[in-house]
């Protein structure tokens, strides 16, 4: 048997800390976003905002519902509308952030396993990785390259299309 370690490359910026002004841009319109939520139930606000290739910036609320399975997260939202309004052009980076009713969010908010899935799917099919920027309403700033940085041994597509001979 061997043990073998991962190591995860996460940038981190403290409060005061100067991100890039890209993320910083991307930020503010994941802020934005928040006013595109609809969380009556959870009370928990997520603002989304992908950056594409060709400039446009979408952006996605979480969507919650009365049967709780049928919502959708905020990085979905935003994913989705960018795939199927602007096909083939790719996703560049995705800026998260979120707010609660309740409490501040003193951590970046972290897309759930569903959500990092889908930008995986997103990745291999433009075959281009996304920066990944999250926060929270106070705090540290974190930022990855890939989504493998967050979704290590990911399920790919190959893993479908082995044959036996
Ligand atoms: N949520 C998101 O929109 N994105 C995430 O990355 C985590 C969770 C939403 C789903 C639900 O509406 C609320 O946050 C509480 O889980």
């Amino acid at each position: 048997m061997e043990v073998k370690l991962i190591t995860l490359k996460i940038e981190e910026y403290g409060a005061g800390e100067d991100l890039p002004k890209s993320d910083r841009a991307l930020l503010n319109k994941a802020k934005e976003a928040l006013e595109g939520s609809y969380a009556p139930y959870s009370e928990f606000h997520v603002g989304a905002a992908a950056l594409l290739a060709n400039g446009e910036i979408v952006m996605g609320g979480n969507q919650e519902n009365a049967a709780y399975p049928s919502g959708m997260c905020a990085e979905r939202v935003a994913l989705f509308h960018a795939q199927s309004s602007f096909p083939g052009v790719p996703v560049v980076s995705v800026a998260l952030t979120a707010q609660c009713d309740r409490f501040v969010t003193t951590h970046p908010v972290t897309p759930c396993g569903a959500c990092r899935q889908v930008m995986a799917e997103v990745e291999k099919k433009q075959e281009q990785l996304i920066r990944i920027v999250m926060q929270g309403e106070e705090g540290i700033t974190q930022a990855v390259n890939g989504i493998d940085q967050l979704l290590p041994l990911l399920f790919h597509e190959e893993k479908l299309k082995k044959s036996k001979s």
